[in-house]
């Protein structure tokens, strides 16, 4: 078995995310975290881009034992000093250089000429590796550069020292066939490559960077650089739980490969990752999104309580989250629902769950997702209401500013169904005012109450009443996505109970 090493820059390419600026005390924070998960080099800034970064260095140096601290470079001596300083205090550091090898770089950029590349590229590889034992290099945008070129740096850096060559698809430019015959063409084609790791920095341009780097290993690279949750320039990196899942989920086709990364600490630190840099997760981003481990279609929560591998090919605890999620909505089954409100503490027999699916399937219609808090809220109301004297039908109420309020209620009782209208002082009084006619009973209103179940626009209106009939005071509760239908609810259900 061979080891691929997870090299993370989510505090350094990851931070160069548009908006994505952390403190040193935040990086350190992260660090601990990649540290925890097992990451075996950290890349924690470019310490020359300003003194904030110089710190964040020095300060992840100083305090990260376990894994190996890097800083970036460019091949410039005032930068590859930056980082030995940075460095000084880690247990296990690493500087990394790097230098453009494209035709349009070299003509754009640097306005260069190859010879004069290969030159820097050796002067720097020299210089670095003087003030460290562990260097690595990366020509930038390897993967649009002339390939005999290419070697050529490649072989000179290595002669200088440089124990790790790093191939950046800059660009994210291309796709993993391409990825796959490059890496096999410096294998092949650098005459001492043998000397150095070969690793992989893919960025996400295209949305191909995992699939790049996951090529990248298939044809010999041993080290893939990534970020948590993916963040980085433009497009962002590689995403580090993408790639350590593949490895670990496709072991049929990565058989070979094991990384040292325990998968169990992903999603404590995609998590903050997203709290420090404000970058929210998709929700459907792969292992780490929301909706990564949620199942809506009736379908399939039905099969994934029957056996949780139709429909999910790893364990969300082997990530860190809990557990699968059964998003409760209109393409629930009742398999599922018996289940959640079995664990919502409910015990309720066949017809007590039929009731409530089919009052779910109503809501759901209404409202997009259901809450505990929804279901807790149906079920309490199916619990309290099972012997309704009164049961509403349906209402109606025509309200506005410049109109008396009005109106109209049906109520079964004894299986005939009753109807009666009225005005009032606002739409809840005329309600009510409907429903006294009906009963022919007129309690008092003694208290009101109307409380939000859930959040958002379309969450579950809760109206608490307490009202006192025949010399007795009651309480009663309904609910709805509609105020005034939770309000006649709460009426009755106090009468109900009075009766
Ligand atoms: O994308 C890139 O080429 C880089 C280098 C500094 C490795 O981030
Ligand atoms: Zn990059």
């Amino acid at each position: 078995m061979r080891k691929i090493f997870i090299f993370d820059t989510t505090l350094r390419d990851g931070e160069q995310a548009p908006g994505a600026a952390l403190s040193s005390g935040q990086k350190l924070e992260i660090a601990f975290a990649l540290e925890n998960l097992g990451v075996d080099i950290i890349e924690a800034g470019f310490p020359i881009a300003s003194p904030d970064d110089f710190k964040a260095v020095d300060l992840v140096a100083a305090s990260i034992k376990k894994s190996g601290v890097c800083g970036l470079a460019r091949c410039i001596k005032k930068d590859i000093e930056a980082a030995r300083d940075s460095l000084k205090k880690a247990k296990k550091p690493r500087i990394h250089i790097f230098l453009a090898t494209s035709k349009i770089h070299l003509k754009y950029k640097f306005k260069k000429a190859e010879s004069e590349i290969i030159e820097l590229a050796r002067k720097s590889a020299r210089l670095a590796r003087k003030y460290c034992d562990d260097v690595e290099f990366s020509p930038e945008d390897a993967t649009r550069s002339d390939r005999d070129f290419l070697y050529k740096v490649i072989e000179t850096a290595v002669n200088e020292g440089a124990k790790t060559i790093n191939i950046p698809d800059t660009v994210g430019y291309s796709y993993p066939q391409e990825i796959f015959s490059l890496i096999s063409d410096i294998g092949n084609n650098v005459p001492n490559i043998a000397k150095a790791v070969i690793a992989i920095h893919c960025h996400n341009d295209l949305g191909l960077a995992t699939a790049n780097s996951l090529s990248g290993v298939l044809a010999g690279v041993r080290q893939v650089h990534c970020t948590i949750n993916g963040i980085g320039e433009r497009a962002g990196n590689a995403s580090l739980e993408e790639l350590v899942m593949a490895l670990k989920v496709r072991k049929d086709v990565f058989k070979d490969f094991y990384t040292q990364i325990n998968t169990k600490e992903i999603y404590r630190a995609s998590h903050l990752v997203s709290k420090l840099t404000g970058f929210v997760v998709p929700p459907n981003k792969a292992i780490v999104g929301a909706n990564a481990f949620a199942h809506e279609s009736g379908i399939h929560q039905d099969a994934i309580l029957k056996k949780r591998i139709t429909y999910e090919i790893m364990n969300p605890r082997d990530v860190g989250i809990a557990r699968t999620q059964l998003i409760l909505g209109k393409h629930s089954g009742r398999h599922a629902l018996a289940k959640r409100l079995k664990e919502l503490g409910f015990r309720l027999n066949e017809q007590g769950i039929n009731d409530i699916f089919k009052r779910f399937k109503e809501l759901a219609d209404k409202k997009k997702d259901i809450f505990d808090d929804d279901l807790i809220a149906l079920a309490e109301e199916e619990t309290r209401t099972r012997k309704k004297t009164f049961e509403l039908v349906s209402i109606r109420a025509v309200t506005g500013t410049d109109i008396v309020p009005e109106a109209t209620v049906q109520i079964k009782h004894k299986r005939k169904i009753s109807q009666a209208s009225s005005s009032g002082d606002g739409p809840v009084d005329a309600c009510y005012k409907a429903i006294d006619k009906i009963t022919n009973l007129r309690p008092k209103l003694l208290n009101y109450k109307l409380d939000a179940v859930t959040k958002g626009k379309d969450a579950q209106g809760m109206v608490q009443v307490q009202i006192k009939l025949k010399g007795v005071s009651m309480a009663g509760r309904g609910a709805s996505t509609d105020i005034l239908e939770a309000s006649a609810k709460a009426y009755l259900d106090a009468i109900n109970k009075i009766l």
